[in-house]
């Protein structure tokens, strides 16, 4: 299949389409639990232009006997958003953002009893919302490509409405009924908050075990340190394989990666050309060329590299491309036929992935990997146009907004 950011944008149109129209369900004045003190208002930041928020007031809806009122905590500032941000490629503008949030319910209609996981739900209980679709827990973005699956929730790259609470970067968030949500109380903010990403990696290393190559002593490459890199370096580290060699050209972040779990690190800056760079990785693998590697940066140059990486019959996950990056030049006989290469690639998650990935945030937590420690930079919501340019400064991993 060819995944370009035409395939995107249309994928993300089927999505917002099966959402238009859908409204909140009429008030019925009885159902909801207590609420404590909720204002009437809420505040949205919405991006009104390009590489601009204002936030803005609106009154708070009334909550119907399906809907959820979630009174937000915070947000991860997503590579969408950035693209959103700078160009408005989905045409959205003006629109409430922010996907990768996570807050407490307040209020709630009578009708509300269970998560999208069967768990109970109750008011106080910390929830975040998905963009994958209720009806098959196995269905993928990449199946939206071939059909038209209904069902799928988007807060945070909602059209406008007369709702307008609809996106995570905001004080409330208004969950209509037949919303997925799950109830993911057992977590801290930070990972509540580093779900969306975490179930990227959840995928494709689901995708990789597909291989049957990933094995409890696989030697395994992760080529590309940036959220992606360290947050698969940390889940390839709780699943209990212990010699991964992470590859970047940035020192703090190969010094990252120690930190979520490589045994060790090659800085491509520090070799010249492909043989010697393949010589390194072999280097810290005892002699050894990888079983498995991670292609995790959005570089065609680092995509034709990563074969050279790997020993004959070994397997490659390539995850690197949500969006068109260019193309890459290998040589199909040396790098895949005469090696008998496995090769799965990855894009987004499925629905059975975000739970899973609730289960990895909390054995990380066990096993004492400081996964938390990828929300480098923190905004309050008035400060959302800084925290956007922090983002694409890239001067940090990832960058959230915390509401006080
Ligand atoms: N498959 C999916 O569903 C999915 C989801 C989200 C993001 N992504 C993609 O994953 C990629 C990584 O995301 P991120 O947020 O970590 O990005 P990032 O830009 O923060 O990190 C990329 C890292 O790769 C390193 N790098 C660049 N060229 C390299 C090379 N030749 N060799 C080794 N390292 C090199 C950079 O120094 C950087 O640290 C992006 O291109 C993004 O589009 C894919
Ligand atoms: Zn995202």
């Amino acid at each position: 299949m060819d995944v370009n950011a035409t395939n995107i944008e249309e994928i993300v149109r089927q999505v917002l389409n099966s959402m238009e129209g859908r409204q909140p369900a009429a008030n019925s004045g009885a159902g909801s639990a207590p609420a404590g003190a909720i204002p009437k208002t809420a505040h949205v930041a919405m991006l009104t232009s390009l590489e601009h928020y204002d936030v803005k007031e609106f009154p708070i809806p009334e909550v119907g006997d399906d809907d959820i009122l979630v009174k937000v905590e915070g947000c991860g500032i997503c590579g969408t958003d950035a693209h959103e941000f700078k160009k408005d490629p989905f045409g959205l503008i003006p629109v409430a953002l922010g996907h990768e949030g996570t807050g407490e319910i307040v209020k709630m209609g009578k009708n509300v009893k269970k998560d999208s996981a069967g768990k109970d739900l109750k008011i106080g209980d910390k929830v975040v919302t998905c963009m994958i679709f209720k009806d098959n827990p196995d269905i993928t973005m990449y199946d939206l490509n071939r059909q038209n699956v209904g069902g799928a929730d988007v807060y945070g790259l909602l059209p406008d409405d007369d709702i307008h609470l609809n996106g995570w970067f905001s004080d409330y968030l208004f969950i209509r009924g037949g919303s997925t949500v799950f109830n993911v109380s057992d977590l801290d903010l930070y990972s509540r908050i580093l779900i969306e990403p975490c179930a990227v990696l959840i995928h494709a290393v689901e995708r990789a075990k597909s291989t049957g190559i990933l094995r409890f002593n696989s030697r395994v490459v992760v080529q590309g340190c940036g959220p992606i890199g360290l947050i698969c370096i940390a889940i390839l580290r709780t699943m209990g394989i212990n010699h991964i060699v992470a590859v970047d050209g940035e020192e703090k972040r190969l010094e990252f990666a120690k930190e979520m779990g490589a045994s060790d690190t090659v800085n491509f800056k520090d070799h010249k050309g492909i043989e010697a760079l393949a010589g390194a990785v072999e280097a810290k693998f005892d002699g050894h060329l990888a079983d498995f590697a991670f292609q995790c940066t959005g570089s065609p140059m680092a995509h034709a590299n990563i074969y050279k990486f790997i020993r004959n019959g070994g397997g490659l996950c390539e995850l690197g491309f949500f969006i068109n990056g260019g193309d890459a030049t290998i040589n199909p006989h040396f790098d895949i036929c005469s090696k008998e290469i496995t090769i799965v690639g990855s894009w987004v998650y499925t629905l059975r992935d975000y739970a899973t990935t609730f289960e990895f945030l909390k054995s990380a937590k066990k096993a004492g990997i400081p996964i938390e420690k990828l929300i480098t930079h923190t905004f309050p919501l008035e400060e959302i146009n800084e925290a956007h340019r922090t983002n694409l400064a890239m001067s940090g991993l990832k960058i959230a907004i915390i509401n006080k």
